[in-house]
């Protein structure tokens, strides 16, 4: 029986697994997403081509590849329609590559309104949602009142709907919050109308018997590891498991059914939304960082806070997933650096230590560095790895020896084509 190779963020998001999903798909049968929902922006770029991705996994422009919804997602039919037409009006035939879990569950237009009363209540504690009903669709689920898929089939589909709704309401008028059902709930049904068209399925079977029958699956994570709601920087985390373990809740993978797990990062770091950033850059660098790497987020279009790469985050999120291959990303983006800094400690307390404190939301965190030399050359030409400058081979040597994990690809351009492989990739 085959096993289940997952690629996950290991930073705050946003750190191109659209990208390298997209790139790796040639090398197998199934791509399932497992968390998380529409707060995704999965960017990928092929044949001058920009498209970005929120709900639908990222293998879905290449041929005789499935991509499957995991029931561990939440599905706004509002915006997978949107995303889907964009796709069919491409002429992909996403109907046909799709498979949508019966067990996702399903944002309705008050879980969105809830999201933004939440945020509002917060005022300057917020979390910097991306306000599209993560929270409140995922503490339905947990809750045990959510609707799911397969629910929408159900004769008594619009009751339940109308009951859960009445329940929001509820929750809005505590929040003397004010809104206009009556405008959303049209495109919700259209939404509904389509999902009912896709071909719907019980998720975990189909993944563990195509394993049992040799097909090999990729599955793609959301956010990133410091969003995860157990072990990121809680309370400012998105509502999900973002992490490897998510893979086995979220396609219905036992642990023992992990294969390789490709942890992916960026050759800096960025945040968007609040909370904790110790090596978050407020000078010149930050904004060289923000500019030559346009960070602007794939969602929301707020600008990304950037600062320089964090190796005790980077060991914590590569321990709690057991990655076992690292993906290096937007090192071209550092081109015009002379030199890069890496943060290897933390100060706290005046005490000198190498891992995430529990309290990093309160406490004073001052990031200690050390310094590389830039390598000042164009990457985004790079056709192979041999081809490298001497200085980004040091950084990368750097950082493995850190992180006691090879990293496998380095990318160096948005495009497809802008990635170096540099050894093994598939178990
Ligand atoms: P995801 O959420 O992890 O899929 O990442 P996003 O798509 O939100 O953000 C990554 C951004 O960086 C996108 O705009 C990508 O097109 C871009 N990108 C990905 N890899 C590279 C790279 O190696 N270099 C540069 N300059 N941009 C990249
Ligand atoms: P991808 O998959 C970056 C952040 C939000 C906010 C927090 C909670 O593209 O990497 P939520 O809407 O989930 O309630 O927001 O998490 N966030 C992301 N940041 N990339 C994402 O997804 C994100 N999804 C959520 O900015 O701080
Ligand atoms: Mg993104």
């Amino acid at each position: 029986m085959n096993k289940v190779d997952v690629l996950l963020g290991l930073q705050w998001g946003d750190e191109g697994k659209g990208k390298i999903v997209d790139v790796l798909t040639p090398k197998y049968d199934i791509i399932g997403r497992f968390q998380g929902g529409p707060n995704a922006g999965h960017t990928l770029e092929f044949d001058g081509i920009k498209h970005v991705l929120h709900t639908i996994p990222s293998g879905i422009f290449h041929d005789g590849v499935e991509n499957v919804v995991g029931n561990g997602v939440v599905i706004d039919p509002v915006i997978l329609k949107k995303e889907i037409d964009a796709l069919v009006e491409m002429g992909v035939d996403v109907n046909k590559k799709m498979l949508v879990s019966k067990k996702a569950h399903i944002i309705l237009p008050t879980h969105r309104l809830l999201d933004a009363a939440s945020e509002a209540a917060k005022g300057k504690e917020k979390i910097g949602s991306t306000l599209k009903g993560i929270g409140p669709t995922y503490m339905d689920k947990t809750g045990r009142n959510g609707i799911r898929v397969g629910d929408l089939f159900l004769p008594d589909f619009k009751q339940r709907y109308e009951k859960l709704v009445e329940k929001h309401k509820q929750i809005l008028k505590f929040h003397q919050f004010d809104y206009d059902l009556s405008e959303l709930e049209p495109a919700f049904y259209e939404g509904v109308g389509l999902i009912k068209s896709l071909t719907v399925i019980d998720s975990e079977h189909h993944i563990n018997n195509s394993m049992l029958n040799g097909k090999t699956v990729l599955a793609e994570g959301a956010q990133g590891t410091l969003l995860d709601v157990d072990f990121g920087s809680y309370p400012f985390v998105t509502s999900s498991n973002t992490t490897a373990a998510g893979t086995c809740t979220g396609l219905g993978v036992a642990p023992n059914r992990v294969g390789e797990v490709f942890g992916i990062f960026k050759a800096y770091c960025t945040r968007v939304g609040s909370g904790p950033f110790p090596t978050e850059l407020f000078d010149e660098d930050g904004k060289t960082l923000a500019t030559v790497g346009h960070e602007f987020g794939a969602t929301t279009g707020r600008p990304r806070r950037c600062g320089w790469i964090d190796l005790p985050a980077l060991k914590y999120a590569i321990m709690i997933n057991g990655v076992t291959q690292l993906i290096m990303m937007k090192a071209d983006v550092l081109d015009g650096f002379d030199t890069i800094k890496v943060c290897t400690h933390y100060d706290v307390d005046g005490e000198r230590i190498d891992y995430m404190p529990y309290d990093i939301v309160s406490k004073e965190v001052t990031p200690v560095y050390k310094e590389l030399p830039g390598w000042k050359t164009d990457l985004t030409k790079l056709s192979s790895i041999e081809e490298i400058p001497s200085e980004l081979n040091s950084y990368v040597e750097y950082l493995e020896q850190e992180l006691n994990v090879p990293i496998t690809i380095v990318s160096v351009g948005p495009d497809r084509k802008q990635t170096l492989m540099r050894g093994k990739v598939l178990a």
